[in-house]
């Protein structure tokens, strides 16, 4: 796309990927896009790369606003591929001896991916960089997803390059919040809960940090789908709200089924959660990605989890999202197991197990059910939603 001049002399010069479906294990059925910037200045900066496979289409985009040889630094927010894939690259092209600003882990973590590729200026948080009428100052963000991340920050537009923070996987020609509107937050959550989830104690700090320091901030400018300059406060609320994990009366109940007797009983359960109080959706995995479940996860009081008992243990979808979830550490949630067996029924005591050593509340046991559930065993699982949901406080 023709590079849009999001502020006085920046550009984004970033690319979309409009038909990637899977990113590293979650699902982008709207695709993504790797932002990249320039910024045109007495000194000229790019902020980022993107994925090695759009390199030339980088550096056409950058061709448009500049000759790429004219390029003085790039700046390294973070070292994760999609990012960095095209960064030795890119340096080529410009010069093989053009610096590459990054954190000091940023440092140890390109050394390791492009080893004696790049030269590195690694920088301290807080660390400026005059570029002429704009500075760059860097804060690490060590953890914000990788050890490398850092944000840089152009104090005289009040412009934050956000690296993944506040990200979405979207690829469109919409290109701010206030284009695409409120369709952009579902999108926004889908990011943060399966990406951001297990940090987010670190990201309530981070809040807090950039309170303190007072940055007075105009425009986020994340590395992936739109960018937020009506109101980039709506994405740093958003990201307040998450993170503390304050759950809904809302209840998830995610299970898979070989011949549908666990799904019959996840649909009483439901039913019951339903009745007691709670929104609920059943979400069968061979209907819905781990994923876009996590995201429903990330503000649910309750989540039940069924599976059937195969070969003394877990339905493999059902250990796959198990293994996802607990490695997201959601906080503040009851969990359940469910399930039904032919004869050995390990399942329903196998997800409890799971999901207590992932922290989850566990105040009740859960039904399970041999073979086929008949209208009482269905109307056990119907009891025990309402019991779940009262568990919550819920009431209706
Ligand atoms: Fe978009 Fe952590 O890379």
């Amino acid at each position: 796309m023709k590079p849009i001049e999001i502020a006085k002399g920046i550009y984004d010069v970033g690319v979309q990927d409009w038909n990637i479906s899977d990113f590293h294990g979650y699902s982008t059925p709207f695709g993504t896009s790797y932002n990249a910037f320039l910024i045109v200045d007495e000194k000229i900066a790019l902020i980022d790369t993107v994925k090695a496979e759009f390199t030339d289409e980088l550096m056409a985009n950058i061709a448009r606003v500049v000759d790429p040889k004219k390029i003085d630094l790039v700046v390294s927010n973070h070292t994760e591929m999609d990012h960095s894939g095209s960064l030795p690259k890119v340096v080529h092209r410009i010069g093989d001896k053009t610096p590459v600003f990054c954190s000091k882990m940023g440092e140890k973590n390109l050394s390791r991916h492009f080893p004696g590729r790049l030269n590195l200026r690694p920088v301290a948080s807080g660390e400026e960089l005059s570029l002429g009428r704009n500075t760059i100052t860097f804060l690490e963000t060590r953890m914000l997803h990788w050890p490398d991340s850092m944000f840089s920050y152009l104090k005289e537009q009040r412009v934050l390059f956000s690296s993944d923070a506040f990200g979405q996987h979207y690829s469109g020609f919409e290109k701010y919040d206030d284009v695409i509107g409120d369709e952009i937050m579902p999108h926004a959550k889908k990011y943060f809960a399966n990406i951001l989830l297990l940090y987010a104690p670190l990201i309530l700090k981070l809040i807090d940090k950039v309170a303190e320091m007072g940055l007075a901030i105009d425009m986020i400018c994340p590395d992936h789908g739109i960018l937020w300059r009506r109101d980039p406060k709506k994405i740093t609320d958003a990201y307040a709200r998450w993170s503390r994990q304050e759950p809904a009366a809302k209840a998830v109940v995610v299970y898979d089924s070989m011949w549908h007797s666990t799904e019959k009983m996840a649909d009483a359960l439901a039913a019951g959660l339903y009745d007691g109080g709670m929104a609920v959706r059943p979400m069968s995995l061979k209907k819905w990605h781990r994923s876009d479940v996590m995201t429903e996860v990330l503000d649910a009081a309750v989540v039940a989890v069924g599976s059937p008992t195969l070969n003394n243990g877990l339905f493999p979808t059902v250990a796959d999202f198990l293994t996802y979830m607990k490695g997201l550490k959601p906080q503040n949630k009851i969990g359940a197991g469910f399930g039904s067996y032919g004869w050995s029924g390990e399942s329903v005591a196998q997800i409890a197990e799971i999901l207590e050593s992932a922290g989850f509340a566990l105040p009740e046991k859960g039904p399970k059910i041999q073979y086929v559930p008949e209208a009482e065993a269905l109307l056990q699982c119907f009891e025990f939603g309402r019991k779940l949901a009262k568990r919550t406080g819920a009431n209706r």
